[in-house]
């Protein structure tokens, strides 16, 4: 897999990857962002969040056809749609969804917890019915979990969430597929390792290099801030070791969540890094750092659309160890994004 048998490759070719857990909006943004992502995956988990959410199984064909219609000329790429589950959503949007064939999950915002979750649920036993029909046709539930009760510490969010919500719902509802979103502290990570087959879970890169210090670092650095929000270093630790086990429930997740520099850099700044322009440099970066490059390709490329049940990509894409530097901001729509770690240097380059 790697092109040399010394500890340190120069290059690395993999089976090429897909993106679990992605934002790619609306509008004229989708055609600023989409062509990062379509470089260097075949398919991508669209998150429903937009503002109104996409709810129905109708406005996801509509969504995928404006992202299909924004993929530049000659580029291969299949969005693979989610609904945003609301209290309301009826059992029988979720057969829609199966019988359209683009609809692959759907998606769990606690109603406050994060960007666009207005529209959320607010208890999850008013969805049973759906989470039955759910469970039913196989159709994956994708969780982000954090409680959004203002008594618990931001840091503790998740964990709180295993309690309040996972195991409940997993007592409920055992046979249902269920995806621990951009999962942060080794709380989660434990939980994700010892639940059986029906569990899975989504890490992104910025967690995987990253722990709350970076936050801080000289000064209040809006760029590094996400939800889940960075954790300590032993979360941190935690989320590598899963991430290089060699377990199949890991997969790669970016949670790339472009928003306009003005909107990061601002008095409430909002949730949401950057990074589908080095997505794959990121977490290759993350795995060479404790010599697991060798796991990649089973994060990246395997673990995902076995969970999911769709078919490995066939083609491969190669990285090659190469300093580059970040660009400090890139065009969006009708303003700019600044990328993670914007005007800093990465040492692996895709090519
Ligand atoms: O940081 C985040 N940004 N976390 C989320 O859960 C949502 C995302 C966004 O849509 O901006
Ligand atoms: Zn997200």
């Amino acid at each position: 897999m790697t092109n040399s048998a010394s500890k340190k490759p120069s290059s690395i070719t993999i089976t090429r990857p897909d993106d679990w857990h992605l934002h790619l909006r609306d509008g004229a943004t989708i055609a600023s962002v989409l062509p990062d992502t379509a470089r260097q995956f075949a398919r991508a988990i669209v998150m429903p969040n937009l503002k109104p959410p996409v709810t129905t199984t109708e406005q996801a064909v509509a969504y995928r056809d404006r992202i299909l219609a924004a993929l530049p000329v000659g580029m291969k790429f299949e969005p693979l749609m989610v609904l945003y589950l609301t209290n309301d959503t009826p059992p029988e949007e979720i057969q829609r969804a199966r019988d359209s064939g683009v609809v692959h999950a759907v998606k769990l915002y606690p109603a406050g917890a994060t960007t666009n979750s207005a529209a959320g649920v607010t208890d999850l036993t008013k969805c049973y019915k759906t989470l039955e029909m759910m469970q039913k046709l196989g159709m994956p539930f994708l969780v982000h979990g954090e409680v959004t009760d203002p008594e618990i510490d931001i840091f503790d969010r998740e964990a709180v969430f295993i309690d309040r919500v996972m195991t409940p719902l997993r007592r409920d509802m055992p046979e249902l597929n269920v995806v621990f979103e951009h999962i942060t502290t080794k709380d989660a990570a434990e939980y994700v390792a010892e639940a059986d087959h029906h569990v899975g879970a989504t890490i992104t890169a910025h967690h995987l290099l990253y722990n709350r210090n970076e936050l801080f670092k000289g000064g209040m650095r809006p760029h590094y801030y996400c939800l889940p929000v960075l954790k300590r270093e032993i979360h941190r630790q935690a989320l590598v070791a899963a991430a290089t086990s060699g377990s199949t429930k890991f997969f790669l997740g970016t949670d790339s969540a472009p928003h306009p520099k003005g909107l990061k850099e601002h008095a409430c700044g909002c949730a949401g890094c950057y990074t589908a322009l080095h997505a794959m440099e990121l977490y290759t970066q993350a795995f060479d750092q404790v010599d697991a490059l060798d796991k990649l390709e089973q994060f990246a490329s395997f673990n995902g659309p076995d969970f999911y049940k769709l078919p490995r990509n066939k083609d491969t894409i190669t990285l090659q160890r190469e300093s580059w530097t970040i660009p400090a901001e890139l065009p969006l729509a009708n303003t700019t994004v600044v990328p993670l770690n914007g005007g800093e240097t990465m040492e692996w380059k895709f090519v």
